[in-house]
């Protein structure tokens, strides 16, 4: 039987850094790109996916992403840009599967029900963001990794505190890799950017955010939040939902909707997450799932009342939140804290950001250096405000009438 050979081309120049990975893949079953964000880490991710789909003939990958959005607007947005459309041969973008040319499958979960992993067999796991993900993504993946005896494992991530990623991939082995990579070492990334991330992080958040360095972050505002306590899949059945609402336009908007159960203790269990979201976009949203979950009121961030009014017009019952900095991180607090081991406040793994601002929400420095307990630091608190706005209204006026009227 003749064999047919056909060149076809990735569009793919790999930086240092990101050469650097893909020899580390060759070499250990488990690698991890860490690096600063918009490092290249997904694009490398997703390079190595077809490079190594390509050398497995009717082979099975998974690719994982925190949530839901961040899989359809990062990760797999990048497979689509990058797979030449000769490579597939079918694919099912609703049931977000895809088959090459070579009988290689791949599927794309987000990993915010870890459980959605198990299933077939695999040779190749890939996880983006991986730090935003529960353990039991890895844990669970890892265990689906037995198709072919050269199978390969690899995250690519910009790191979040000292999680999991950290006990993991902290410290090389013979079989384990880590590959670091700062955002400046992107020489695709336009200078400009790089320039205006570095004026908005400083600190610890620098270090993390664009050097990619693993920090542990001291003088935390919630040190009794825990993975282990805090995030949960939560109940099927709440008495009625509520939900807060922190502006931004280059920053993220967040919405954070939680299920308050019957002896008050309340799961936040919704999190939309996004910058360069305008009015008009996110409306739409919230009218579905203000009828999905029957919410009873958002708690909005109060320095924008138009905004509150735009909702309102819209039929969503919105009103404006006590927005006192120290009294709601103190609500906030006493909902966290257990009593006999179990807290008032759990969040689901679907609101990553929120978990991982939550876990390195840290107080300011005064001038002697000491953490001052009156005030956060202003950066990535975006989850973290939205919260505090729904806990401490929610909280202080369950009854109460709306502060601003239809107009
Ligand atoms: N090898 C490359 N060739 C061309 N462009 C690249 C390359 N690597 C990265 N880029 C570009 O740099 C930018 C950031 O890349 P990418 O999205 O992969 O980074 P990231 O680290 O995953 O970012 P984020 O932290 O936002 O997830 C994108 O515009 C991407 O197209
Ligand atoms: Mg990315």
């Amino acid at each position: 039987m003749a064999t047919i050979t056909k060149e076809i081309t990735i569009q793919y120049k790999p930086h240092l850094k990101q050469a650097e990975f893909h020899k580390a893949v060759d070499r250990c079953r488990f690698t991890a790109f860490i690096g600063g964000i918009g490092s290249g880490k997904t694009k490398a991710g997703i390079a190595e996916l077809l490079r190594r789909g390509l050398m497995m003939p009717g082979g099975f990958g998974i690719v994982g992403a925190p949530t839901y959005p961040m899989l359809r607007d990062a990760t797999e947005r990048t497979f689509w840009e990058m797979c030449p459309e000769e490579l597939v041969v079918d694919h099912n973008k609703t049931e977000h599967w895809v088959r090459l040319i070579n009988g290689f499958e791949i599927i794309f979960r987000s990993t915010d029900n870890p459980d959605r992993l198990r299933g077939p067999n695999v040779s190749l796991v890939y996880l983006d963001e991986a730090s935003l993900m529960p353990k039991q993504a890895w844990l669970i993946s890892i265990g689906r990794l037995r198709e072919r005896k050269d199978w390969r494992f690899w995250l690519t991530t910009t790191p979040k505190g000292l999680n999991w990623v950290y006990e993991v991939f902290g410290k090389e082995d013979k079989d384990r890799a880590t590959i670091r990579v700062a955002t400046h070492e992107n020489p695709y990334l336009n200078r400009d950017t790089i320039a205006a991330l570095e004026e908005q992080y400083v600190g610890d958040f620098r270090r993390q955010e664009l050097e990619g360095e693993f920090v542990a972050f001291e003088g935390l505002v919630y040190p009794m939040f825990r993975e282990d306590l805090h995030v949960t899949s939560g109940e099927e059945q709440y008495k009625y939902h509520v939900g807060g609402i922190d502006w931004g336009y280059t920053n993220p908007t967040v919405v954070l909707i939680a299920g308050v159960d019957s002896d008050d203790s309340i799961h936040v269990h919704y999190e939309f997450y996004r910058s360069h979201v305008t009015l008009d976009a996110l409306i739409p949203e919230l009218r579905q799932v203000t009828a999905k979950f029957g919410v009873e009121r958002y708690w909005c961030d109060p320095s924008e009342p138009d905004h509150i009014r735009a909702l309102q017009q819209a039929g969503i019952p919105a009103d404006a939140a006590d927005n006192a900095i120290v009294p709601g991180i103190m609500d906030v607090t006493s909902m966290l804290e257990p009593l006999n081991d179990k807290p008032q406040l759990t969040l689901s793994p679907a609101c990553a950001n929120t978990i991982a601002e939550l876990k390195q929400y840290q107080w300011m420095r005064d001038r002697n250096g000491q953490f001052s307990k009156e005030m956060p630091v202003k950066v990535n608190d975006h989850g973290c405000d939205a919260l505090r706005y729904m806990v401490r209204s929610w909280r202080q006026g369950r009854n109460r009438a709306p502060t601003i009227g239809v107009l």
